[in-house]
């Protein structure tokens, strides 16, 4: 149990496809005690593939919490501290792109959507590091993990705005990683994921296309969401105490290859 004792926040469970979902229940199978958190309209759905179910088979809380609302993110930190005292490790994984949402190309996005949507997929993680680092809610040598694509570095055409989002979020990662190493010895990384068949994934055009071209050019193939959760469980565990401000690669392999005769 290689999470005994820990305590954890984890956003971005909407439904059993959610990489946070998987995440939730590994974590909990490796002894954590968690809150589970997403905006207040995933509270909304019902049945077994909602966050209220996950909670009710975890054994834990659910809190709502618009990750851009400062207030509501408070509100989730005091909440949880109560519940489970000062906290080891916490999960952001939050993206929207509004102006893909919208089928907006990206040589005409809107630029209120594009604040919007970086407002959720990355100043949310800021805002997230901040509250944490106001209400001093971590315990020292605890990790905060973000979820980013590699759209952060290299061009992928129909993933827009979110190029730019998941740079920002990477970002962030490595800035905060800076202060909060400084202060409490607590370690920020961001896992690039391989694409992943969620709600969130799907809704890129041309998605089945982007996830077969980057399975047959990954030697491993993609990772799945179940083994993002065991590494995301090891950045969360004491066996990562040293490993902070890292875009860490979770991938097949995907990033370090030019070309592979599999995928021509
Ligand atoms: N699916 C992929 O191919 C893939 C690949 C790499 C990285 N990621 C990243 O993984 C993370 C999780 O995405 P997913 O694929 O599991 O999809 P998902 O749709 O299950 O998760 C996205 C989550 O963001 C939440 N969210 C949206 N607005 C919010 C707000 N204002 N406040 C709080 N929560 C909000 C949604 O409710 C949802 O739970 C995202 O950061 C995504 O960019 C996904």
């Amino acid at each position: 149990m290689i999470l005994k004792g820990k305590k954890g926040i984890i956003f971005g469970a909407l439904d059993d496809q959610s990489i946070a979902w998987k995440i939730a229940e590994h974590c909990v199978a490796e002894g954590a005690e968690i809150v589970l958190t997403n905006a207040p309209v995933a509270f909304r759905m019902r049945g077994d593939t909602s966050i209220t179910t996950l909670a009710e088979k975890l054994n834990c809380e659910a809190i709502p919490a618009d990750a851009t609302r400062l207030d509501d993110l408070e509100n989730l930190v005091e909440k949880s501290v109560e519940k489970l005292g000062k906290i080891d490790f916490v999960l952001h994984s939050i993206g929207m792109s509004i102006n893909i949402r919208k089928n907006k190309p990206y040589t005409e996005s809107n630029h209120d959507y594009m604040q919007k949507s970086f407002d959720i997929s990355s100043i949310s993680f800021h805002k997230l590091m901040q509250t944490l680092w106001k209400m001093d809610a971590m315990n020292d040598w605890g990790s905060v993990v973000a979820l980013t694509y590699i759209g952060a570095q290299r061009i992928f055409p129909h993933y827009g705005e979110m190029a730019e989002a998941k740079a920002l979020l990477e970002s962030f990662a490595r800035s905060f990683g800076y202060h909060f190493g400084e202060k409490k010895k607590i370690r920020v990384n961001t896992i690039s994921q391989s694409p992943t068949v969620t709600t969130a994934g799907s809704g890129i055009e041309g998605f089945d296309d982007f996830w077969n071209h980057a399975d047959k050019m990954s030697p491993l193939g993609n990772a799945s969401a179940d083994d993002c959760a065991k590494y995301c469980m090891t950045l969360f565990s004491d066996y990562t105490k040293y490993v902070t401000m890292q875009n860490l690669f979770h991938d097949g392999g995907f990033s370090s290859m030019g070309m592979n005769p599999k995928a021509v």
